[in-house]
């Protein structure tokens, strides 16, 4: 097989790369480990910053998202029992947010890409790259049984956090900057009505708890926890008894529902710099992961790929090589901004592991700091709405 770009793995960021690619008439191979069916119902991300949903709209992606998704104007922050709404709406004048579940995404994009003759192999395996430092890189894999080989003119390596792509690159050639946390967050989804219209981030002393939604019927919920927690340990009564004790204030009454989903997932920060090597381009988690505070993961993904398909669009285009040269660090400016965010409100939210109460103070004054002073308040807003694209 041969293609021109091939793309490893079929998340938000190797599905949307495909696309975009395709509508600059390059070709590409999208190959994923997993079954259709796993990546179309993996419960991950709900928070689609404005350029984003944009970025659908316009690629023609964005039809289901239009009619299903939750736009939200505002969030509330809620710490000592007190609720504190931040309006990002009129704070950034006029940008908001969509709440739209990423498998969602993924089945917008799957579908997008086998209507227009793409090719996605799914459940291939001992997939490995080769040769990237060199003109003629190519992916060894097994579909089926069968050893198979594509040989491409580019590798994308949209493989995620624990992928084979950035592993792949010879040891020195790239640093690495991270950060791991003592906590972790268990999910659920529940067949609920949200108990709010929207998002509520809340401090409480016995940990940070988020509630979120999927739709009119579908509450998103999740409760800070160890990172060795065993999910065996919380019954669903559990779930919902510390839900209720860690969102409680007054006049707010939580609804409950059979839970569907739930599962725990842990929190790094992480860069890997630069985010390419010969051939080979990192993109979305396979380059960078952020705490799911700031709800930027699947976001920065998308940003990435938008770099890459215009860096390859060049490329093919007349010879031009340099956005490719320029990836990594065109990428890197809104990646760094993204982790910091991403770090200020996890810091912000969560209750530190040291269980000391100077640090719980000052979080109730950074917290006062963001829902009193307007100024504060537009940066945590802009930073929420995420930053227009390039
Ligand atoms: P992935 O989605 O991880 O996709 C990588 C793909 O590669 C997978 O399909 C995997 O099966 C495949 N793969 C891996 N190894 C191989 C291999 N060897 N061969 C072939 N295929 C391979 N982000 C937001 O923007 N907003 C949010 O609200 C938000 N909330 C989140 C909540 C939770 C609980 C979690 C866990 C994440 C959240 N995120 C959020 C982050 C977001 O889900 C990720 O950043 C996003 O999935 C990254 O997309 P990706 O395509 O880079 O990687
Ligand atoms: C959701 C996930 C997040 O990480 C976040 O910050 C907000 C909402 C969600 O899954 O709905």
């Amino acid at each position: 097989m041969r293609t021109q770009i091939g793309i490893v793995g079929a998340g938000p960021a190797g599905l949307f790369l495909s696309h975009l690619l395709h509508l600059s008439g390059i070709e590409s191979v999208v190959l994923e480990s997993r079954s259709r069916e796993h990546i179309e119902n993996r419960v991950r991300a709900g928070v689609i910053e404005q350029g984003t949903v944009d970025l659908f709209n316009e690629t023609g992606v964005g039809e289901r998202m239009r009619k299903e998704g939750l736009v939200h104007h505002g969030f509330e922050l809620r710490f000592q029992g007190k609720g504190h709404r931040i309006d990002m709406f009129q704070l950034t004048g006029g940008r908001c947010i969509t709440v739209y579940g990423q498998q969602e995404v993924i089945k917008d994009l799957v579908a997008a890409r086998l209507k227009a003759g793409g090719q996605i192999l799914f459940d291939v395996d001992t997939l490995t790259v080769h040769d990237f430092d060199g003109t003629e890189p190519r992916i060894l894999f097994c579909k089926d049984g069968e050893a198979r080989e594509l040989c491409c003119d580019f590798i994308a390596g949209c493989d995620g956090f624990h992928g084979i792509c950035r592993p792949s690159i010879p040891a020195g050639a790239l640093t690495f900057y991270e950060r791991a946390y003592p906590f972790a967050w268990l999910g659920i989804l529940a067949a609920a009505a949200p108990s709010s219209h929207e998002l509520i981030y809340a401090n409480h002393e016995r940990g940070f708890a988020l509630h979120s939604m999927r739709s009119p019927s579908i509450t998103r919920l999740y409760l800070q926890c160890a990172p060795d927690e065993d999910i065996a340990q919380w019954p669903d009564a559990r779930i919902w008894q510390e839900l209720r004790a860690r969102l409680a204030a007054q006049d707010f009454a939580l609804n409950e529902g059979p839970i569907i989903q739930k599962g725990i997932t842990l929190m790094r920060s992480f860069v890997a710099e630069p985010m390419q090597f010969g051939r080979l381009f990192l993109a979305g988690d396979s380059a960078h992961i952020v705490p799911p505070t700031g709800a930027k993961g699947m976001n920065l993904a998308i940003a990435d790929v938008r770099l890459l398909s215009r860096a390859f669009a060049e490329y093919y285009a007349d010879g031009n090589k340099q956005p490719l040269d320029g990836y990594s660090q065109a990428c890197l400016r809104r990646v760094w901004h993204a982790q910091h965010f991403s770090w200020w409100m996890t810091s912000m939210l969560h209750k530190p592991e040291s269980g000391n109460s100077f640090d719980q103070r000052r979080q109730f004054a950074e917290l006062d700091n963001v829902t009193r002073s307007r100024a504060a308040a537009t940066n945590l807003a802009e930073n929420y709405c995420g930053q227009p694209l390039d």
